[in-house]
Formats: C-alpha cells, structure tokens, sequence
C-alpha cells in the first residue's frame, strides 16, 4: 500500500510539472537583461539606475497585477483593452507578451520585438518578481 501511495505521489508530482510551464529563472541574469533591454524605456526599480520613461514604470513589481494601471501613464487602445478584459500580469501571460507583445496585445505601443529565448524570458520574470 504504502508503495502504491508513493508511486502515486511521484506521478503526480512529474504530472505537475508536466502540466505546468515551469518560469525557474535566475534573477540575476534577467537583471542584466534587462539593464540592457528595457531599462531604456522602464523605470524596473531601485536595482536599476536607468529609467526609461517611453514606457509605464514597472518599479514596485508587475508580476500578478493587473495590466495597464499605472496612474499617468497614456496606454494604448489595445492595452486599455486587455486591461478592461480582465488581463493580469501573471508569469505565463508576461512570457506570452515578452516573447512577441505585438501577437500577445495586437495594438501594443510597445515597440519591442520580443525575447526570443524562453530562458531569457524566465531570467527577467525571475527578476520581475523581486522589483
Ligand atoms: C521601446 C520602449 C520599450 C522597451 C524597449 C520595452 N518596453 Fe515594455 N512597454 C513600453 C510601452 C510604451 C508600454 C505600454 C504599452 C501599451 O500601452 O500598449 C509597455 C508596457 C509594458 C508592460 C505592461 C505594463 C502595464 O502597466 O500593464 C510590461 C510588463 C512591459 N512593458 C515589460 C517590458 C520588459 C520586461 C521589457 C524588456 C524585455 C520591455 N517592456 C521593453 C515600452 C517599452
């Protein structure tokens, strides 16, 4: 029986990580990233003395909040429709945008082509998560 409940348990545990894209990033690394590639148009926090002002200020974190709330800031129709929709910035729905914002949010102002590697994507969401 108690073989039974372990295998069980293990199968579970690999179904899970199956299931569930795994955002295990270094924060570290998605720092340095980006310093060099958003940091010109963000404001990403005390960790980064650079701050852009082309884009929303992320500062205070983003990660599981709500899209387009930051108070001044002119979003674009499409986010200000994402954004009445309900979008949250949860860690799979930030890789989604990361990756190509125009094909996540089709009237994006963000003109960033994307990061196309899913580990440069898990290093920032690792760093967004600690701003
Ligand atoms: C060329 C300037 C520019 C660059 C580079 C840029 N962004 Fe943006 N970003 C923007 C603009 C402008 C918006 C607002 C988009 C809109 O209103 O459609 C935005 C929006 C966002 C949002 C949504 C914020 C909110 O309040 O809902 C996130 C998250 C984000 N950017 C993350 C990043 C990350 C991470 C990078 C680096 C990989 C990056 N951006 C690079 C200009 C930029």
């Amino acid at each position: 029986m108690k073989k039974i409940a372990l295998t069980l348990f293990a199968a579970m545990i690999s179904l899970s990580f199956a299931s569930s894209p795994s955002y295990a990033g270094d924060a570290g690394a998605g720092m340095k990233y980006a310093k060099k590639k958003c940091a010109m148009c963000h404001d990403m926090g005390s960790k980064i003395k650079k701050k852009g002002k082309i884009g929303p200020s992320l500062a205070g974190g983003i990660v599981d909040k709500k899209a387009g709330q930051v108070a001044g800031f002119k979003y674009s129709k499409g986010m200000k429709e994402a954004a009445e929709g309900g979008l949250v910035w949860s860690e799979e729905n930030l890789d989604k945008f990361l990756k190509k914002p125009k094909k996540f949010i089709k009237k994006t102002k963000m003109s960033f082509a994307g990061v196309k590697k899913s580990g440069d994507r898990a290093d920032l969401i690792a760093f967004l998560k600690e701003i």
